[in-house]
């Protein structure tokens, strides 16, 4: 079976209801190395220095896609993909955050909603998977309200800045459960 091509290129634009997510520049790497810092971030994505935000905005591995997230013609936060490539388990991931300031205000929701239906749609995918820490209610409601459902807890998951290793929980969500 072969799969659709990626029909993403650097002009290309998501229009969710209130956000748009496009491809990142170098005038991003700023921005989002200054946003992944903030204490309420920090806590759950492990901070980047700008080299590493740069490569990871700029020159992501083969199978990631990063996206700038924009409201309002800013830049308020960040969303990638990535893609399990082998046919047999294939599926999509997403990770994202958001600059504290516009937290709490339906903005993750729309762009995971809109990134998902990029990738159901345009690259075919037919389950996507997210994985948010287990005590990270904030994410979690945020997914659910996508459609995502818990699948269980993966033990000592993600290790945090300061070393210590929390658990995660899987969440998954099937093309046919996307919520508008
Ligand atoms: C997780 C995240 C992407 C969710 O996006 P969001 O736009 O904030 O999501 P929502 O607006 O749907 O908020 C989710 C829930 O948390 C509540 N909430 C979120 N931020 C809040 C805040 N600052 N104050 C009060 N409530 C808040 C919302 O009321 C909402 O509750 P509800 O479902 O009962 O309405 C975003 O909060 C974020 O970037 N957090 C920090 C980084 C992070 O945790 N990333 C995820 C790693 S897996």
């Amino acid at each position: 079976m072969s799969w659709p091509d990626r029909p993403s290129g650097p002009d290309q634009r998501l229009v969710g209801d209130r956000v748009v997510l496009r491809a990142p520049v170098e005038a991003d790497v700023e921005p989002l190395a200054t946003i992944v810092v903030e204490p309420g971030i920090a806590r759950w994505w492990q901070p980047e220095g700008i080299d590493a935000m740069r490569e990871s905005l700029l020159q992501p591995e083969d199978d990631t896609q990063p996206w700038v997230i924009e409201h309002d013609g800013r830049v308020v936060g960040y969303i990638q993909s990535w893609e399990e490539p082998d046919p047999e388990f294939r599926h999509a991931g997403i990770d994202l955050f958001l600059t504290t300031s516009v937290q709490g205000q339906g903005l993750g929701p729309d762009a995971i909603r809109t990134l998902a239906r990029h990738l159901f749609e345009d690259h075919g995918h037919h389950r996507l998977t997210i994985d948010p820490a287990a005590a990270n209610a904030t994410a979690i409601a945020a997914y659910t309200k996508v459609g995502f459902r818990p699948v269980g807890t993966l033990r000592r998951y993600q290790r945090l800045a300061d070393g210590t290793w929390i658990d995660g929980l899987l969440m998954e969500l099937l093309v046919e459960e996307l919520r508008p």
